[in-house]
């Protein structure tokens, strides 16, 4: 069995000491960088705009998980394609046309993926499985790190798994919020391709070590 992604969450690092986070980082096993994008509008905060972001791609030297949590983020393909972004990652309660979103992501070089609140239902992508690169599960409300993580997410990931294979979907399941070693492990059994982590991994002692730990799940 392939071994699970490691997507560490920005949104929980040090900013004051943003260039050393960066570069444990780039010395660890994580697989890619989770960006959490926010509008103060889909949620209850706002995290970081693209002139702090451009900083951030030109120290991490990790390919770039961009998750929109705006409304409207068809606005803002090309500056997240600006930032050199290997995937970006939309939220399905804010795209009605949803269909066009992912070809216009695929069009800009870029991977897509679609995000479920955690009360929408992975049925609603039946129709749409085949086109998608990655589907990001939220296992909290969005909007914030150091949640409690929602049991109910691992029987979503049960019913997702089987909804790509049932299809021949390629896509990834990845699951974000309140993911640590215990519900990292239940996610792995559950059938998760990709953990994301914000306060695990960065309020870890040593970063590098959980990072090596998540890997080996
Ligand atoms: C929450 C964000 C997450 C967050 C996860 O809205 O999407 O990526 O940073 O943080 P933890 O792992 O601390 O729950
Ligand atoms: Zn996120």
């Amino acid at each position: 069995m392939n071994k699970v992604l490691i997507s560490p969450s920005l949104l929980s690092a040090d900013f004051g000491c943003l260039k050393d986070d960066m570069d444990k980082i780039n010395r660890s096993e994580a697989d890619w960088l989770h960006i959490d994008i926010m509008d103060g509008v889909f949620v209850p905060n706002i995290s970081f705009g693209f002139p702090v972001l451009e900083y951030v791609a030109k120290l991490c030297k990790k390919p770039l998980d961009v998750h929109l949590m705006i409304v409207q983020p068809e606005k803002f393909i090309k500056e997240v394609k600006a930032l050199g972004s290997m995937m970006m990652n939309v939220h399905y309660e804010t795209c009605p046309h949803l269909h066009r979103v992912v070809q216009m992501i695929k069009d800009n070089g870029m991977k897509a993926g679609v995000t479920l609140n955690p009360a929408t239902p992975v049925s609603v992508l039946s129709d749409i499985i085949t086109d998608l690169d990655m589907v990001l599960l939220m296992s909290v409300n969005p909007g914030f790190g150091g949640q409690k993580f929602i049991p109910n997410t691992l029987s979503k990931v049960r019913k997702l798994r089987e909804l790509i294979e049932e299809a021949g979907s390629e896509a990834l399941i990845e699951v974000d919020g309140g993911v640590n070693l215990e519900t990292g492990r239940q996610l792995v059994d559950a059938g998760a391709d990709v953990l994301v982590a914000g306060n695990a991994i960065f309020k870890a002692p040593d970063m590098i070590d959980m990072i090596h730990k998540m890997k080996n799940l």
